[in-house]
């Protein structure tokens, strides 16, 4: 069974974007498997997309977690901490067709929630617990509260977790529950130096920091021997529309694909297997990077209305003060093609 988190430690490069078109895109195109979503940004950005979009997903999403106990990321860790067991997935989880039916029908959602801010200091304080002796390590424990989640999910099931930014709590239990990364990059020198940092937070710096290397993630999950999920691909996120695929792969940064290169040339094993291995740069990109396009106006109003790009038609669509937002068959179609390539390099 096969986890993805979506991150990289750079805000607005799309992550949440990539989770809403791709996971509910390959629920649609794998309908005898199961998708769950868990989006464990306390923004929730991709949470409301799903719900619906715009303020109709806002409220949706406000329903779920103001519920006694809340239908959310923040139920499920609160059960999982303060009860330590695990907790059972389907208490928590809910069907996001019976909300929104643009969705297909085998997309569940664990939906994100504002409070995982104001819980992050109660997670890490249970982190951090000394250990009593011969007692279970409270470290390893909490990291792996969503391994744990797949005790109650059987194979035909796939899941997505979204992600923040900053490599915070929240982040470290999505990294520790998945198998494999999906990582955002956009075409600018920022994106490099994001993927530079994603490699050192997840692995450690070579040698380590002389003040704070035995306090990072990597220190203490590499000396605990937690899997860390492989880069499975890079997705360059709003290339320009209208160019060919050379052209793209040309506006994916010169440095960004050097810098995934030179890491894959150094440890081939950080990054998800692959029938044969990349002989060169230009084979590595074929495999490990992904083109999503620039979605434009389809975006906006796909967002507004939390709609896939494949459940839209082309019309008309009243967007915040413009009653008239057009969204033409042909933009749709460059959307669509592009959110497909994707998908097809994602196995189930
Ligand atoms: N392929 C795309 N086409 C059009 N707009 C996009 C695309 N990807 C992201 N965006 C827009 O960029 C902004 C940031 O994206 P978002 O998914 O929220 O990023 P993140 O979750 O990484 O912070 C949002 O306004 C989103 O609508
Ligand atoms: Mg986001």
């Amino acid at each position: 069974m096969q986890a993805y988190s979506v991150w990289n430690n750079k805000g607005g490069t799309g992550k949440s974007t990539i989770t809403f078109h791709i996971a509910s895109r390959f629920a649609e195109l794998n309908p005898n498997r199961k998708v769950l979503v868990v989006d464990l940004c306390p923004q929730a950005n991709s949470s409301m997309l799903l719900l619906g979009g715009g303020v109709s997903g806002e409220n949706e999403l406000l329903r779920l977690c103001s519920l006694s106990t809340p239908k959310s990321v923040v139920g499920y860790l609160s059960e999982a901490i303060l009860k330590r067991n695990v907790p059972d997935i389907n208490n928590y989880s809910i069907q996001i067709a019976n909300i929104n039916n643009k969705i297909s029908p085998n997309m569940f959602l664990l939906a994100g929630d504002g409070n995982l801010e104001l819980m992050a200091p109660a997670i890490n304080d249970e982190a951090s617990r000394t250990p009593f002796p011969g007692l279970v390590d409270p470290w390893a424990w909490v990291h792996e509260i969503f391994k744990r989640m797949f005790q109650y999910l059987e194979e035909e099931w796939t899941v997505f977790f979204d992600t923040n930014p900053s490599f915070s709590i929240y982040t470290e239990l999505a990294i520790c529950g998945s198998t494999r990364l999906l990582v955002p990059v956009n075409a600018d020198d920022s994106s490099r130096v994001a993927v530079k940092a994603l490699f050192a937070l997840l692995y450690g710096t070579n040698p380590p920091h002389p003040f704070f290397g035995n306090y990072t993630f990597a220190a203490k999950a590499n000396f605990r021997n937690l899997s860390i999920p492989k880069v499975h691909l890079a997705i360059g996120n709003r290339f320009t529309q209208f160019k060919g695929a050379a052209a793209a792969f040309a506006a994916f940064s010169e440095a960004t694909s050097e810098q995934l290169y030179f890491e894959y040339s150094a440890n081939p094993g950080r990054f998800s297997e692959r029938p044969h291995p990349a002989a060169d740069r230009d084979e590595f990109l074929r495999l490990y990077v992904g083109e999503l396009r620039d979605f434009n106006t389809a975006g906006v109003v796909a967002a507004h209305v939390g709609t896939p790009l494949s459940k839209m038609r082309q019309d008309y669509y009243p967007v915040h003060n413009d009653p008239d937002v057009k969204v033409n068959r042909s933009q749709l179609n460059v959307g669509l093609k592009t959110v497909d390539s994707v998908v097809s390099k994602i196995d189930p």
